[in-house]
């Protein structure tokens, strides 16, 4: 078995960082997940935010939503289980209260935004227009969230709905349109496909896998609509499958990859499994400063294996090498 290298270590500071996203560029790959850091704000006490490439910010709809009823999230193993329902301020709130502090901060700022039905979906992109000379880089399309009895999951399961949805909401604004895809499809290359014909910028991938969790003592689900959405190291190499399976199905189509990235080195994964850069979701719930940590990690391990930038990285996964089959006399 070889598992030799071909290149050899250089200094980290050799390591160039800078990629792009489509045609955005960008000066490291990684960011920070909607749902995940809710409008960056909050997040000032604990870093500088301006570190990190970008932010999505937490799903935004037309009209403020309260959200689904508490308990709406618990750990589980290597994971952690949401029911939030999306609960927002909604986009003239967003547009008047929290777009300025993003947009101070000169990164990447992706707008996560949703609707209940088509109407209100195109309702909200034309909202945010008026936020395209304010700062807004990117509307990050949820066609995603588990989470919610009308909008979301039905479109992230049906190319052609898909289709007619992102065609009628980039016709809507002139922001370039990211889709966030759901895990729970059965054809993702498919819907990546159907996104981009209707002239999606690029894809996110994954939003939460759907799950539950159960307290035995009381016989109760842990959140109250039982269901929920599965994040963390625990869906991370779902969430790498699914990322190869895009790329390689559409190698020229800019992908966001996210699920459970803890590290610089899941941060790499994805790189190689074929995604232009990354968000970090889950982990900011433990350190909220992980996003510019992964950063480091990441410019360490990239040098420690001789690859001197993002571009070398994105989607340059190997064949396996066989091994000997081991004798057991
Ligand atoms: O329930 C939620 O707010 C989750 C949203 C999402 O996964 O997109």
């Amino acid at each position: 078995m070889s598992h030799a290298r071909s290149t050899s270590s250089v200094a980290p500071e050799q390591v160039d960082l800078r990629c792009r996203f489509g045609a955005t560029p960008l000066p490291h790959p990684v960011m920070t997940a909607s749902g995940c850091f809710a409008y960056g704000q909050q997040f000032a006490a604990f870093m500088d935010v301006g570190k990190l490439a970008g932010v999505s910010t937490k799903g935004i709809s037309p009209l403020p939503r309260y959200g689904n009823p508490l308990p709406r999230i618990c750990e589980t193993a290597s994971g952690m289980l949401n029911s939030i329902g999306l609960e927002n301020v909604g986009a003239e709130s967003f547009l008047r209260d929290k777009l300025p502090f993003l947009a101070d901060l000169g990164i990447s700022v992706w707008v996560n935004f949703f609707g209940e039905d088509m109407d209100s979906y195109v309702r909200c992109a034309e909202m945010l227009e008026a936020g395209r000379d304010r700062g807004i880089d990117v509307l990050e399309m949820n066609i995603s969230c588990p989470n919610i009895k009308k909008g979301g999951i039905e479109f992230g399961t049906v190319p052609r709905v898909a289709h007619t949805l992102t065609k009628r909401c980039v016709e809507a604004t002139g922001i370039p349109i990211v889709v966030k895809l759901s895990p729970n499809a059965a054809d993702l290359p498919a819907m990546a496909q159907a996104v981009r014909d209707a002239g999606a910028y690029g894809v996110s991938l994954i939003n939460t896998i759907t799950g539950m969790a159960i307290d035995v003592r009381s016989r109760r689900p842990r959140i109250a609509t039982t269901y929920g959405g599965l994040s963390g190291p625990a869906i991370k190499p779902i969430a790498l499958r699914m990322v190869h399976q895009v790329h390689r199905a559409l190698p020229d189509l800019p992908i966001c990859g996210m699920g459970g990235i803890l590290s610089g080195e899941d941060a790499l994964e994805f790189l190689m499994a074929g995604a232009s850069c990354v968000q970090v979701g889950t982990a900011n719930f433990a350190r909220p400063d992980i996003g510019l940590t992964i950063v480091d990690e990441l410019r360490k391990i990239m040098a420690e294996l001789g690859i001197t930038t993002i571009a070398e990285a994105v989607g340059s996964l190997r064949p396996v090498e066989p091994e000997e089959p081991s004798s057991w006399s």
